[in-house]
């Protein structure tokens, strides 16, 4: 497939509010592109949209192949969004209930970049979701909660989704502790001890491909 991101979708992926820098948002929209083309016809899915910043490189990847992108997230924030912790946005906060509802701006952001048919939001728990699920994936986006539980158990539970010759993506991989937390290195680590094969690394994005 011969597909090429236009400047309106990708100004829109960096100017989204998250945590995608743009090497890495570009590193995904190729992924992406290469996945549809490995494994023809079969979806994306990504665990943890926020605000729908990686969802925009993914979904126009996924558009451009006639497939969707499932975006998996319960809108909630993980441990490190809610208040006092590093990643806190206040304004992200639901005032009358006092939850963290991020699914307003992933809505938003989807709309704004014109991706609404290709960008399916799935609100949900990732373990709830994941137990249910039966489709094979052309490519999963591994960026949900941090800690080591919920790494752990979205590696688990949603890489045996990965078709033969698909592709496993994970973000926050910092082979030094000085430069972030172990739990995403540690499911990377496990990636390649189960038979996944290192394609590409750009900043802290990883993308594999089973064998
Ligand atoms: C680091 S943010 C994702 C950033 C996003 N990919 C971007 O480009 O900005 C992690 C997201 O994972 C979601 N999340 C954490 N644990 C989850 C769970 N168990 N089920 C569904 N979503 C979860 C949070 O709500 C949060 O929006």
């Amino acid at each position: 497939m011969t597909a090429e991101l236009s400047e309106t979708i990708r100004g829109a992926a960096v100017a989204a509010r998250g945590f995608m820098p743009t090497d890495e948002g570009d590193a995904l929209w190729s992924a992406g592109v290469e996945a549809a083309s490995a494994v023809a016809g079969a979806p994306f899915l990504e665990i943890g949209s926020y605000c729908g910043k990686s969802s925009i490189w993914l979904g126009a990847a996924a558009e451009a192949a006639g497939v969707v992108l499932f975006a998996l997230d319960h809108h909630r924030g993980s441990e490190e969004n809610q208040a006092g912790w590093e990643h806190h946005e206040p304004d992200l906060v639901d005032a009358d209930i006092g939850r963290m509802d991020t699914l307003p701006h992933f809505r938003r952001t989807i709309f704004d970049a014109g991706l609404e048919r290709s960008v399916v939001a799935v609100v949900g728990d990732s373990p709830t979701v994941g137990r249910f699920w039966n489709t094979p994936l052309a490519l999963l986006f591994i960026d949900g909660g941090h800690g080591s539980e919920p790494a752990h158990r979205d590696y688990e539970l949603w890489t045996p989704h990965v078709a033969p010759g698909g592709t496993l993506c994970i973000h926050d991989v910092f082979p030094d502790p000085a430069d972030g937390g172990r739990p995403p290195y540690e499911i990377y680590l496990r990636a390649l001890d189960d038979g996944f094969k290192e394609r590409r690394a750009v900043g802290s994005m990883r993308v594999l491909t089973r064998a």
